[in-house]
This record gives structure tokens, sequence and C-alpha cells, in this order.
């Protein structure tokens, strides 16, 4: 797809996304459009949530929602803006039999006033919420499997799939831009929002994560309970061996949009790991693991829970916690040798 240099005003020839599925269509004969809708819906829901994060402090949508979400955390407004807003430019277009999202205990059937399509979709409609009244970088995760149920309505078994098979997925961070990023398996691409033409232009043209970086990104507050051999690792991350490296530079936003982004970009290793308090860790498997293990391993990269990939765990819950490591291959199985006691 040649990437013409972009002429400042000459939005026309810009490759917007939609202009970017269109020639994705055009290359898959038997793509039918329901795809290319879907991804057409969420981007207008995503630019409505981006200007809502935008003025958050502007408008009285800070702070708690007075509720908790299935994990037992505190919701915000914006969570409920965002999930709510989500829901509503998804569940008409006919793309969708079925919703699941962090934001909702069971699964979001689609209401029977509006045809029901071939995809499933889980969403984390806010992640980073803890960051939003301190304006840090947020975002919204999502992850689209193909139904695998009869019949109209969708059921738990097209939203409780293993990573390996899904469609597409990818995020929107709400940054010092807005972009969105995704894979359909055929490589990863990025999208910045021009809020002056209210279009995502593609910026990020073909993603790839260096083989190895020198950024480590963890909360060390968890150190005291980390396993043993992880423990090990972070030391070996922060020793003088200068001839491999080190030691790495320590980033932690506490989005994990925001440091799977920067580890995307720059290399490194991201780990939410399990410890002896959270023995799956505290990120979930469906709509921020799963989703962010497909981005990475298109971009080149590696996303495990210390040992296994995290696409081929077979889910049970759609709200199951999980390890994660993910970022440079090399990096990724650095960390997984020490977890294994091989180092
Ligand atoms: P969410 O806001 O959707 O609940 O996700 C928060 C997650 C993730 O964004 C981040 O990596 C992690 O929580 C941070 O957890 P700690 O504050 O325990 O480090
Ligand atoms: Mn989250
Ligand atoms: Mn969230």
């Amino acid at each position: 797809m040649p990437n013409r240099p972009y002429v400042p005003g000459d939005e026309t020839r810009l490759m917007t996304i939609q202009r970017y599925i269109a020639q994705e269509e055009r290359m898959h004969p038997e793509a039918t459009g329901e795809f290319s809708t879907l991804l057409r819906n969420l981007a207008l829901a995503v630019k409505i949530v981006s200007r809502e994060v935008r003025r958050a402090g502007l408008v009285d949508i800070l702070g708690r929602a007075e509720s908790t979400n299935p994990s037992g955390e505190d919701v915000k407004k914006l969570d409920v803006f965002a999930n709510q807003m989500i829901i509503n430019a998804l569940e008409s277009g006919g793309q969708l039999c079925v919703m699941a999202s962090e934001e909702n205990e069971s699964i979001i059937p689609i209401p029977e006033e509006f045809p029901c399509g071939k995809y499933a979709m889980l969403f984390d409609p806010l992640d980073g919420s803890s960051n939003i009244e301190a304006n840090v970088t947020i975002g919204t995760v999502f992850s689209i499997f193909r139904r695998v149920s009869d019949g109209c309505r969708g059921t738990d078994a097209d939203v409780v799939q293993p990573g390996i098979k899904q469609v597409a997925a990818g995020y929107i961070m709400y940054g010092s831009s807005t972009i969105l990023v995704f894979t359909t398996g055929n490589g990863v691409q990025g999208f910045t929002l021009d809020p002056t033409i209210g279009s995502f232009l593609l910026s990020h043209p073909n993603m790839t994560i260096p083989s190895r970086g020198n950024i480590y990104s963890v909360n060390e507050g968890n150190r005291k309970q980390w396993d043993e051999g992880f423990q090990r690792y972070i030391d070996y991350l922060q020793s003088n061996d200068t001839v491999h490296g080190k030691p790495y530079k320590a980033r932690y936003v506490g989005s994990m949009i925001a440091d799977v982004h920067r580890t995307l970009l720059y290399g490194g290793v991201f780990a939410y790991p399990s410890d002896h308090a959270n023995p799956n860790g505290k990120l979930r498997l469906m709509y921020e693991a799963n989703p962010m293990a497909f981005v990475i391993e298109q971009a080149g990269g590696r996303a495990t829970d210390g040992a296994e990939r995290i696409l081929e765990i077979v889910p049970t819950d759609v709200h199951q916690r999980v390890p994660l490591l993910l970022g440079s291959a090399d990096d990724v199985r650095e960390a997984e040798d020490f977890i294994a006691g091989r180092r």
C-alpha cells in the first residue's frame, strides 16, 4: 500500500481507516463488508469517548459512579459512559450476535428489535480508570471473534473462546493524541485521529516490535509478593551487566494500554505476573490479555502467562484473570527462563 508523504491540508489523499478497510476487503473477495461496518461503528463510538475524555474535567463526568464491576473494582463515571457508548453504537448494526464487557457481569445480548450478525465482541471500555482524574493516558481495548453458536442471539460460548480464534483485536489510546491500533491477523496498523476532520488517518503502517528492548514495565510495589524466579529476573534487569545492556530503564504508567503501546514502539517487557496474593495476576484474559497478545504477536513479539502462550489458553469464564508477560520476544523468553528456574 503506497503510503504517500503527507502534505498538510491534503487530507483527501490520506489513508483513512475507511479506505484501509475497503482496500483490505478488495484483497479478500469473500469479505462481506460486515466486519468493515463493525470497525466503522466502533471507530464512531470511540471518537465520542475520546471527545468526552478530553473534556472530562469540564463536565461532571469524572469521579466514581458509586458502583463496582464484576471484578469488584470501583467504576468511574467515564467507565459507565464509555461502556454505554460502545454498546449503543454497536448493538443496532447487525454485525454482532452478542457482546461482553468488563463492566457487565453477564453477556450483553443484542436487543430483539435489532438484526444479529456473525461476530462476537468483548471489550474493556476504559482501561486505566484509576488514572482518569490524573489526566493520565487511558484507553479502550477490544477483541472480536466469529460466532460459534447457531441461531440468532449469541451465547456465552461465542465470547469464551481461545485467543487464537480472534479475527481482530486492538485498542484505542486516549493520550496526547487518540490512536487506534489493531490487527486482523495481517500485521498491525496504527491510525491517529485528526480531530479537525474527525478521521482516523494511517500514521503507523505495519507496526513491528524490536526483538529486544531496554525498558521493563511492572508495578514494583508488588515485589514482596512476586514469585522467586520473577524477583530474580527483575534483579537481573537492574544489574550492571553492561555487556548485555543492563540495567534496563523502568517505566510504569499504570494504564496497561499506555504501557503496552510504549512496549510495542520501543521494545522491552510489560508484566503483570502472578504473585502470592494473586496467583492468576490481575489482568483479565478475554478483554485485556488476549487482544494485546494478538497485537504483540502480529508485531513479531511474544505474550505468555510466564510459560504458556496467552492465545492458546482455553478460557472458562469471561472475567477470568491471567498472569501476563508481553513484549520483545528475546526479553519475554529471558523472563520465562528465570521464572522456570533455568537461569
Ligand atoms: P482497568 O482500569 O480496566 O480496571 O484496568 C486497570 C489495569 C491495567 O490498566 C493496569 O495495567 C493495571 O490495572 C494496573 O494495576 P496496578 O495499579 O495494580 O499496578
Ligand atoms: Mn483494563
Ligand atoms: Mn476498564
